[in-house]
C-alpha cells in the first residue's frame, strides 16, 4: 500500500515487524523477504566487494543497508518517496551507501554489474519498459536480480478488494520472459518463494493485529485496517497458488551487444575471438556512459538526483557467467575510453572496480561465500535452490 510519508509507518510499524521476522531475520525490509532470502538473491547475482549495484525501489534500504555491510559492494539506491530516502540515509550513516530520489524508469546511465529490484515489480504497469531500461544499465555480462509476483491480473473483485490495487499489477512467468528476451536477457536462476512468503505475510498480519492500538493511534485506523487487508489478501493468494513468489536472476549476455552495434560501426568478423567482443562491449559502454551530460548543481527534488561520487582510477571489470550462479570470477582490465575523467555517468560505468588485485580477491571471495551460504536460512527448512522451478 501507499506509504507518501514513510516516517510514520516506518516508526508505528517497527515494533510489529520485528516480531514478525525470526531473530536476525528483520533488517529493515518492507517486504516479504527475510534477511536470508535477500543475502542468498544477493550472492546468486554475485553480488561481492566492489561490485557495482543499483537498487531500484529501494525503499528505506533495509536490503541495501545488510548487502552493503556484508558484501562490501558499491551500492546506490533509488527510490522515488523522498522521506524513504532521507531514512535510508540517515540510517545509512558510516556505510559507503550512495542514494537518489527518482522514478524509475529511467534510470542513471552507466554500467552495474548488477541491478535488484526487490519486492516492487507488481508496481510496474510496463514491465517490458523495466525491463529494457534495466538491460540498457546493465554492462554485457551484468545480472539483474528481482523478485516477482506471478499470476495472471487481478479480476475486477480482486481490484475492488485489495487497497491500492493499481499498484498491485500480477503478471504470468511467460509474460515476464517475453519481455526478458525481448530485452537480450537470459535466465540463470528462478526459485519459488512462495510458501516462505506466504508464512511471512502471516506472520506480518498477525503482528500488526496483536500491535493494532499502538499503530492505529500513529497512522489511522484506515491505514491499518487496509494494511491488515492487504496481508489477509496475499495469505489466501499465496496459499491458493493465485499468485507465487518467484526470485529470479537473469544476465545480460556479453555478446547481446552485437546486436546493438550502432549502424555503420564494424560487423565483427567471423574470426573474432571473444576477447575481441568483450573489448568493443566495454568500449562502447564507457563509451555512451560518457557522453551524458553532467549535472552538478543543486538537485530538485522532482528530479532524480544521481548522486554519484567519483573515486579512483577508471578500470573495467569483467564477470563471468560463473558469477550469475553466485561463483564469484572477475577478471580487470585497465584503461579504456573512460578516461575523460569527471562526468559522474562515465563513473558510474566504471565505478566497480577500484579494489586490488582479483586474483588474491578470489579467495577471499571464496571464503565470504562459503560464510554467508552457511548463514543462509532456508525457506520452509530447504535450501534457497530447493524450489527452482521450470520456465
Ligand atoms: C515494498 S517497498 C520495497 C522497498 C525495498 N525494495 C525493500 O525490499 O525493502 C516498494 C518501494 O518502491 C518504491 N517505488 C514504487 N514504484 C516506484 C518507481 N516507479 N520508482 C521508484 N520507486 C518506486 C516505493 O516508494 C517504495 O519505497
Amino acid at each position: 500500500m501507499r506509504q507518501d510519508d514513510r516516517a510514520p509507518f516506518d516508526r508505528a510499524l517497527h515494533r510489529a515487524r520485528l516480531a514478525a521476522y525470526s531473530s536476525g531475520e528483520f533488517v529493515g525490509q518492507e517486504s516479504f523477504m527475510t534477511a536470508g532470502e535477500i543475502r542468498a538473491l544477493a550472492l546468486q547475482a554475485g553480488i561481492g566487494p566492489g561490485v557495482a549495484v543499483l537498487d531500484l525501489c529501494c525503499g528505506i534500504a533495509g536490503p541495501g543497508r545488510l548487502i552493503t555491510r556484508e558484501l562490501d559492494c558499491d551500492y546506490l539506491g533509488l527510490d522515488a518517496s523522498a522521506s524513504a530516502v532521507a531514512i535510508a540515509r540517515e540510517r545509512a550513516a558510516g556505510l559507503p551507501c550512495r542514494f537518489a530520489v527518482a522514478q524509475v524508469p529511467p534510470l542513471p546511465a552507466g554500467a552495474f554489474d548488477v541491478v535488484l529490484l526487490l519486492e516492487t515489480m507488481l508496481a510496474f504497469a510496463d514491465k517490458d519498459a523495466l525491463v529494457r531500461a534495466v538491460a540498457a544499465a546493465l554492462r554485457p555480462g551484468g545480472r539483474f536480480a528481482f523478485t516477482f509476483e506471478e499470476g495472471p491480473p487481478l479480476t475486477r473483485s480482486e481490484r475492488a478488494a485489495m487497497p491500492d490495487a493499481e499498484t498491485v499489477r500480477l503478471t504470468p512467468l511467460d509474460d515476464l520472459t517475453a519481455s526478458l528476451e525481448r530485452a537480450g536477457l537470459a535466465l540463470t536462476c528462478v526459485e519459488d518463494h512462495s510458501r516462505a512468503h506466504r508464512a511471512t505475510a502471516q506472520a506480518l498480519m498477525d503482528a500488526f493485529a496483536a500491535d493494532a492500538a499502538e499503530i492505529a493511534a500513529q497512522v489511522g485506523r484506515r491505514a491499518l485496517d487496509e494494511l491488515i487487508a492487504a496481508h489477509r489478501l496475499w495469505v489466501e493468494w499465496l496459499d491458493a497458488g493465485r499468485v507465487r513468489k518467484l526470485a529470479i536472476v537473469t544476465e545480460r549476455p556479453r555478446s547481446s551487444v552485437e546486436r546493438q552495434r550502432p549502424v555503420g560501426e564494424r560487423e565483427a568478423e567471423p574470426d573474432d575471438r571473444e576477447r575481441d567482443d568483450e573489448d568493443d562491449a566495454f568500449d562502447r559502454v564507457a563509451a555512451r556512459a560518457a557522453e551524458v551530460p553532467q549535472d552538478q548543481g543543486p538537485r530538485d527534488d522532482d528530479e532524480p538526483e544521481f548522486d554519484v561520487q567519483r573515486r579512483g582510477a577508471p578500470e573495467a571489470v569483467v564477470t563471468g557467467k560463473r558469477a550469475a550462479r553466485g561463483d564469484q570470477h572477475r577478471e580487470r582490465r585497465q584503461g579504456g575510453p573512460a578516461e575523460a575523467a569527471g562526468d559522474r555517468a562515465q563513473l558510474l560505468a566504471v565505478g566497480a572496480a577500484q579494489r586490488g588485485d582479483d586474483r588474491d580477491r578470489q579467495d577471499e571471495l571464496a571464503a565470504d561465500e562459503q560464510r554467508h551460504r552457511e548463514h543462509v536460512q532456508p525457506a520452509d527448512g530447504e535450501p534457497p535452490g530447493a524450489h527452482a522451478v521450470r520456465v
